[in-house]
């Protein structure tokens, strides 16, 4: 069974974690793009990958230490975190289902939405935004069903991505790529960022990062206050706090580490943004990893924009920024499950007509 990074540094961390990814995940060089790196948390698993992976490890595990046998989450139609809830949860003995709420209709929204029904009999996939607080609570309040909150963002989840940081710094120090000025990534929940902010300055403390840290880019793709930078400062030194609790060194976090990049999110959540269609394209064309328009495809957009790249940007021709830039891949590569038409056919009308919508959309725009 391969170890947890974290407990590989902090043996005496007493922490629930469950395998479901391979790691490390590969770092790699994008030449094209100049000094530009690329982690490829997209490749996490071979079964469904991306950023959750990381955050699910530890909430099943907290879930499985509870004694739970049922493990449900919240969010999006499109959301890939229920995707990753459902393809997992079942590999460590857990039977999930979800409640989704509706969103704008994409076809990224809506294949993911294919699956999470197609894989899963649990799914509640709500007509309207606003009986989701009364699901959110019910589920709280649930004795029998362990809830993985929003995008995991609370600080057990997060520790998952304190990891990962440590992952990186491991791979800095073997030489696999120059330690980086700068990392870019999508931020929605928090959950990630936030795991960042804690494990590279803990990188840093345990003598595994040379010199200066990277700062951290993160692109919101969801609305204020769900993605504030109070938000993110907040459930980062909630983090830190909950990792001295469970025995590990006390860590600072620094917010000069944290840019909130907020000039890609377009006119919403989900929201398709010109910026983001042309990142797809460009790292469909560099054979760089599939951008999705939710998230990915947003951070993929800053990225261009930072590298003084991006056609649909007035900063295009600037002094692109120094590297090395790293851009940490969030979407999932893995190829999804076919689903089953038959179950989707027998989806109530409302779910239908959605995704009916989403797929008048040229598959281009995904
Ligand atoms: C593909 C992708 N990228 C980025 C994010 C943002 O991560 P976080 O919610 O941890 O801020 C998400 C969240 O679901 C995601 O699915």
């Amino acid at each position: 069974m391969p170890d947890f990074v974290l407990k590989r540094h902090l043996p005496n961390l007493d922490v629930p974690h469950v395998h479901l990814g391979e790691y490390p995940t590969p770092v790699e060089h994008l030449p094209a793009l100049g000094d530009v790196w690329l982690k490829r948390e997209d490749l996490s698993s071979p079964l469904y990958g991306g950023n959750k992976i990381r955050t699910l490890e530890t909430l099943f595990a907290d879930a499985i230490a509870r004694g739970f046998k049922r493990v449900w989450t919240l969010g999006a139609y499109g959301s890939n975190q229920a995707v990753a809830c459902i393809l997992h949860a079942g590999r460590v003995g857990l039977q999930p289902g979800a409640v989704l709420f509706p969103q704008r209709a994409t076809p990224t929204a809506a294949e993911n939405l294919r699956v999470s029904l197609g894989e899963c009999d649990e799914v509640v996939a709500l007509r309207s935004l606003l009986t989701f607080p009364w699901h959110w609570l019910k589920l709280k309040r649930s004795r029998e069903i362990y809830l993985v909150p929003p995008g995991g963002a609370v600080p057990l989840g997060a520790l998952g991505h304190v990891g990962a940081a440590l992952e990186l710094a491991e791979q800095v120090a073997t030489g696999a790529m120059p330690a980086p000025r700068h990392i870019v990534l999508a931020i929605g929940s928090t959950c990630t960022t936030a795991g960042l902010l804690v494990g590279l300055p803990l990188a840093r403390q345990l003598g595994l990062w040379p010199g200066e840290l990277p700062r951290v880019h993160a692109v919101r793709v969801t609305p204020w206050p769900v993605t504030a930078r109070f938000q993110v400062l907040r459930l980062a030194r909630a983090t830190a706090c909950y990792l001295a609790q469970l025995g590990g060194p006390t860590v600072k976090v620094d917010p000069k580490l944290l840019v909130l990049n907020t000039r890609h999110f377009g006119w919403g959540y989900a929201r398709i943004t010109q910026g983001g269609l042309a990142a797809a394209k460009h790292f469909a064309e560099l054979m760089a990893p599939p951008l999705d328009t939710t998230y990915a495809a947003k951070s993929g957009a800053a990225l261009l924009e930072m590298r003084g790249l991006a056609p649909f940007s007035q900063k295009t021709g600037s002094d692109p920024l120094p590297g090395p830039v790293l851009y940490w891949c969030t979407k999932s590569s893995a190829p999804l499950p076919a689903v089953d038409d038959a179950k989707l056919a027998a989806a109530p009308g409302h779910i239908r007509r959605w995704l009916k919508r989403a797929d008048r959309h040229d598959s281009l725009n995904r």
